[in-house]
């Protein structure tokens, strides 16, 4: 599991296990819990640290992720909060996205902190990103949801930026043009550099705020405000926490996904030093 903004911890105070994974990315977002979830072994990461100190632009996914993997995990279950790009989507919607759009700046290769890759140096493949939501794990969780009482929009597009400032109105309205339905600074690259480790990936979005393009110019109580969407966010964790752990509870332990990538090459990533 990953913890977006709102979802700092999953398993009660004192349960589980902390680790600090090393791993050759260096340091995660911050310790992994791992433990159990109504029988279900879970590790859990807030991607903002325990103390939402990690801005979305320094998010340490590659970090992130490769511990998750080596821990031995088969599907991330991940959360977070997102702006709406529709009006029928207003603060309190519960989204399960189907694809995305990479409007991040983020390239393999450049200097950028967030990179998109593990892939290069010598082991070359080419993702297959056609649906970075693993589609079984989507309808698992759209069940689960509607299993306590949830009804989540899908399918969804998000919009994936970089952050950390919202957009401008007229990207915005852009973004909807494009076809998104709900606007992120984080599904991506953690979508794909789960799949690049042949991990499922399936996330849960909690729409926080309507996004500048959507809100009217005036003074909107809906309008992306971060104050607002902080505020919110720790009114639903209750509701945050329990949908998530209804999704986790209704994969199963022997979950099968295939990526496509292959195994020597996901074995090979697996196997670089940790960094100290
Ligand atoms: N996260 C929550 N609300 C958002 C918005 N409006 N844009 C980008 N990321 C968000």
């Amino acid at each position: 599991m990953i913890g977006g903004s709102g979802l700092q911890r999953l398993l009660a105070e004192g349960a589980g296990d902390e680790l600090d994974v090393a791993t050759p990315f260096g340091p995660t977002s911050g310790p992994i819990t791992v433990g159990t979830l109504e029988g279900t072994p879970v590790a859990f990461v807030a991607r903002h640290g325990s103390g939402h100190s990690v801005a979305p632009h320094e998010i340490p996914a590659k970090a992130n992720v490769w511990a998750l993997a080596s821990l031995g995990v088969r599907a991330i279950v991940s959360s977070t909060a997102v702006g709406g790009l529709r009006p029928d989507l207003p603060p309190g919607s519960l989204v399960v996205p189907d694809q995305l759009i990479d409007q991040t700046r983020i390239r393999s290769g450049s200097d950028a902190v967030r990179r998109d890759t593990f892939y290069g140096a010598g082991v070359v493949e080419h993702l297959t990103f056609a649906d970075p939501f693993t589609p079984s794990l989507v309808r698992i969780a759209l069940d689960a949801l509607a299993g306590i009482g949830e009804t989540a929009v899908s399918p969804a597009t998000t919009v994936v930026i970089d952050g950390p400032r919202f957009s401008t109105r007229a990207e915005s309205q852009w973004f909807r043009s494009l076809g998104g339905d709900i606007v992120n600074m984080t599904q991506y690259p953690e979508s794909a550099l789960a799949a690049e480790l042949g991990l499922g990936y399936v996330n849960l979005s909690f729409v926080t705020d309507t996004d500048a393009g959507v809100a009217a110019a005036d003074v909107d109580e809906d309008a992306v405000d971060a104050s607002r969407v902080f505020e919110r966010l720790s009114r639903a964790q209750p509701r945050i926490v329990a949908a998530i752990a209804a999704i986790a509870a209704a994969i199963p332990d022997d979950v099968a996904v295939s990526t496509g990538i292959a195994r020597d090459a996901i074995d090979a990533v697996l196997a670089l030093a940790p960094r100290a």
